[in-house]
């Protein structure tokens, strides 16, 4: 298989971590390129179930896992899952882990900030996952954030951690919460340093690494989240789009031969924002207690609805996506009618697109298309000729409504829960 890149084309948790599972085995090694651990994967693997935030979901099947530039990570996060995932008999060392060395350290203070920035706003607020994510892109662009590589010399740390202090109390003070000392945060990489800098590696190393091996990049979160192309503001602070991978991964432009796209057979989102087809009512609930549809990383209600495919054609666009796998099939099982939007109304005028106009947010009326449900169990179903036929029909809808193949179908949250198409 060419080297592939697996993107959500939602808003986050499609599904791309039992995909990129059930890829993992076609290829070399597994990449992430953005965010950090406001990802959640949830991985079911022969009667276990891992849970993954950081990590490339390629650690699971031990191929060679990179943690590449364009990820903030937080070592705590990071030792936990380690710790976890060490408990249930999965070893990593750094023959199965490399973290690019240019990565952005997310520190407490970026977890503090996140929290009070989120408080500060109330109404208004974005709904993050807490996990300094924001901040700590902000302090990377801002150029004062701390990187990995800024552990090897201590007289660097110092430096950094310094003016990274000076920034942030600068805006502590102005939100009235207790000030922080250099020697705190020299206190908190202290135990963290020496286990992180055996897993760092500078990011051409990495690249010489990758660059004759079949790599699968792994996004987190969804092209309706990315913070250029996304429904901003309500957006995570970082590309999640294929086009992030050329900056994130140690690879450059041609490294990606295909990107599959992966679309849930209906839609959720966690946080605030637009969200067209959201249904505020029993069907919304039962997508949500049918689908599971609770955060990994925060525990949070997602809001649910029905597919909406004036976005998923926006993100198959912005992502040159080939191809897409649907997923969650079977969560739609009982359901007597399904609707699909394929269109808006606001305020008498017809879109197919979503108007990045926040005061035509509310106004918005999607238009449907309804399919008769097939009303029997999907459920672990592995062939496409098995499925029912009014699935098969609902699946047919959305490629021509979407303009795209569907060439993988999961039918249930384990790896042998899948359709080939
Ligand atoms: P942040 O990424 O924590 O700053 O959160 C910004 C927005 O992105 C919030 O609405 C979060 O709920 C959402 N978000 C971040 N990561 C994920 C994810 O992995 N799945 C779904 N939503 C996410």
């Amino acid at each position: 298989m060419t080297n592939t890149a697996i993107i959500g084309l939602q808003w986050g948790d499609e599904g791309k971590g039992k995909i990129v599972d059930f890829l993992a085995h076609n290829f070399d090694a597994v990449v992430r390129f953005q965010g950090g651990n406001n990802a959640g994967h949830t991985i079911k693997v022969a009667g276990n179930t891992y849970k993954l935030s950081l990590l490339p979901s390629g650690i699971i099947s031990n191929k060679l896992c990179v943690i590449g530039s364009g990820v903030v990570l937080d070592p705590v996060a990071l030792f936990n899952e380690i710790y976890n995932l060490t408990k249930v008999g999965i070893e990593i060392s750094n023959k199965n882990l490399l973290i690019a060395s240019n990565c952005t350290l997310i520190l407490s203070v970026h977890r503090t900030l996140d929290q009070l920035l989120e408080e500060q706003k109330g109404q208004n607020k974005i709904g993050t996952t807490h996990r300094g994510i924001g901040p700590a892109y902000e302090d990377r662009a801002g150029r004062r954030a701390v990187l990995i590589s800024d552990l090897f010399c201590p007289q660097t740390t110092l430096e950094r951690v310094k003016n990274l202090v000076f920034y942030h109390n600068l805006l502590r003070a102005s939100l009235k919460a207790k000030l922080i000392t250099t020697e705190e945060i020299l206190q908190e990489l202290q135990p963290i340093k020496e286990k992180l800098l055996q897993f760092a590696k500078p990011s051409f190393e990495i690249a010489q690494i990758l660059v004759n091996k079949k790599v699968l990049f792994e996004g987190a979160q969804g092209a309706l989240l990315d913070v250029s192309y996304g429904t901003y503001p309500f957006v995570t602070s970082s590309n999640t789009m294929a086009g992030q991978i050329t900056l994130g991964s140690c690879l450059g432009l041609n490294s990606v031969n295909k990107t599959l796209g992966v679309i849930k057979a209906y839609t959720t989102r966690v946080g605030s924002g637009p969200f067209p087809s959201e249904l505020n009512n029993e069907i919304g609930e039962f997508l949500r207690q049918e689908g599971f549809e609770f955060g990994t990383v925060t525990g949070r209600n997602r809001r649910c609805g029905w597919f909406d495919v004036a976005l998923i054609k926006q993100a198959i666009q912005l992502s040159a996506v080939s191809e897409v796998a649907l997923t969650k099939l079977d969560v739609l099982d009982k359901l007597a009618t399904i609707k699909v939007a394929v269109g808006y109304k606001i305020a008498g005028e017809h879109y197919n697109y979503l108007p990045q106009n926040p005061n035509l947010w509310s106004k918005i009326e999607p238009i449907y298309q309804e399919f008769e449900g097939w009303q029997q169990s999907t459920k672990g179903i592995t062939t496409f000729s098995n499925l029912p036929p009014k699935a098969k029909h609902y699946i047919s809808s959305l490629e021509k409504l979407c303009n795209i193949k569907v060439s993988l179908i999961s039918t249930g949250p384990n790896r042998n829960e899948t359709i080939i198409c």
